[in-house]
């Protein structure tokens, strides 16, 4: 019998060090591997999008851009995957039709091969816009099902959603564990029925948060998951992914096909160990974030938001109070009619969660984010809100039903025109979009940069 192949996505480069240490991987550690990485012949590389862009401009004095034309240089062979936010594209809120094509656009041409595109709630209508943008770039459309347990979130939930994916033109379906509560059974039981139901490549995503990641990947392969996403060993469980080389040792075991070079493999741990090391000396990464915690199975909540949730604590002298926080985030999901917990649901979920706690009243002190939710900014919820809560929350602010995108009208060329000189690309303009405050005082301290280093050439 023909062995099946099985794919392999690596997250080093993107999710595994956003979710153990903040997103601070620099460029810089990634250099001097990326030819290795790219001769081991991964399916795919997950390196740009998600929250790396944000941390690029806000903590590191990075040009993302910058950053993945040399990961596109290095890597040559291997298809460069990013995560993106629909309509949200790599910020915090909806943004215009305009700005979300000509992010694809410029994603694709820097050295984007594999969108992975997905809607925190779930909203199809969210991801029309980039797909169609994908789909014109000529590169692959894999949308995504915020996976999530509730008692809307049903196997059946997800099959239909995935055959509306289908037909929408997507080339792969991701199933998008970000809270790392897809167990072993529901994994075998969700792709089974998607592998019967549409006829796409099934991709699963998982993290280690709740310790059963190994066993999900293993019932996923055996229900016929065609790619998986695992982390190069350094930085692989806890709140990341399993280790890519012991998933692969194991599943080639058992008779799957991985073609996967073992040696430029080694080589690549070798060097994360030593990346590892360094931001576990600096404190970066913090060692709590490697142990699991199967509290994520009962409190579906990602590994992110529970280290946001800490600092946050930590930031208000709260720290005792991390098991009321936790307590709180289910209460303040229902309220909103059960969110999955993706960014930047996530974020604004587990903010609320944390201001109920602190302030000792619950909603005294509410988030514009979660106002705009309330308003049906960021699209239908999957269950009803219900009506006296929101009132009391946003008072007579008319609610949208329909996409929340075609409330907005084109804004690049403003945004163009606001930034003005500072951006010296249209690059630049997405930039200023996507963060309008640091991203400004980015592209200011740079053309600083550029200032002081002409007057010292001018002086030599
Ligand atoms: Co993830």
């Amino acid at each position: 019998m023909e062995k099946k192949k099985i794919g392999i996505t690596e997250t080093v480069l993107r999710d595994a060090h956003q979710c153990l240490m903040a997103t601070r991987m620099r460029l810089e550690d990634m250099l001097p591997i990326l030819s290795t990485l790219d001769a081991i012949g991964f399916d795919s590389v997950e390196c740009w999008g998600g929250a790396t862009f944000d941390a690029c401009v806000r903590f590191l004095g990075e040009d993302p851009w910058e950053r993945l034309r040399a990961i596109k240089k290095s890597m040559p062979n291997t298809p460069l995957q990013m995560l993106l936010r629909g309509q949200n594209i790599l910020g915090y809120r909806h943004y215009a039709d305009d700005v979300v094509e000509k992010f694809v656009e410029l994603s694709a041409a820097n050295g984007i091969d594999i969108f992975r595109i997905f809607d925190a709630l779930n909203d199809v209508r969210n991801l029309q816009t980039s797909l169609k943008a994908v789909k014109k770039a000529g590169k692959e459309a894999q949308l995504v099902l915020a996976y999530t347990i509730s008692d809307v979130h049903t196997i059946d939930y997800y099959v239909r959603l995935a055959q509306t994916m289908e037909g929408m033109g997507a080339d792969s379906i991701c199933i998008k564990d970000m809270a790392g509560i897809l167990t072993p059974a529901h994994g075998y039981e969700l792709v089974s029925r998607l592998k019967e139901a549409i006829h796409l490549p099934v991709i699963v995503h998982t993290h280690s948060t709740s310790g059963v990641s190994y066993m999900t990947y293993e019932s996923a392969v055996r229900a016929g998951a065609d790619r998986i996403d695992t982390a190069i060993s350094p930085f692989s469980e806890g709140t990341s992914q399993p280790a890519t080389e012991s998933i692969v040792i194991a599943l080639k075991e058992e008779g799957y096909e991985i073609p996967l070079d073992m040696d430029s493999l080694q080589e690549a741990a070798n060097h994360f160990r030593k990346i590892k090391d360094k931001y576990l000396d600096d404190g970066l990464l913090n060692p709590k974030m490697l142990t699991p915690d199967p509290r994520a199975l009962i409190y579906q909540v990602p590994g992110g938001m529970l280290s946001n949730m800490t600092s946050q604590l930590q930031q208000a002298n709260a720290l005792d109070r991390y098991e009321d926080v936790l307590t709180e985030v289910p209460k303040v999901r229902a309220e909103l009619g059960f969110p999955p917990l993706v960014t930047p649901l996530s974020q604004m979920v587990g903010t609320q969660a944390t201001m109920n706690v602190i302030t000792g009243e619950r909603y005294k002190v509410v988030s514009n984010e979660i106002k705009s939710y309330l308003a049906g900014e960021y699209g239908k919820s999957p269950v009803e809100i219900d009506e006296d809560f929101r009132r009391s929350i946003i008072g007579d602010t008319k609610v949208i039903s329909d996409r929340p995108a075609d409330h907005l009208s084109s804004e690049f060329t403003s945004l163009q025109e606001e930034i003005g000189s500072l951006a010296k690309n249209e690059e630049d303009v997405l930039i200023y979009a996507l963060f309008p405050e640091v991203g400004k005082e980015f592209l200011e301290n740079r053309a600083k940069k550029n200032d002081e280093l002409v007057k010292v050439s001018g002086y030599l």
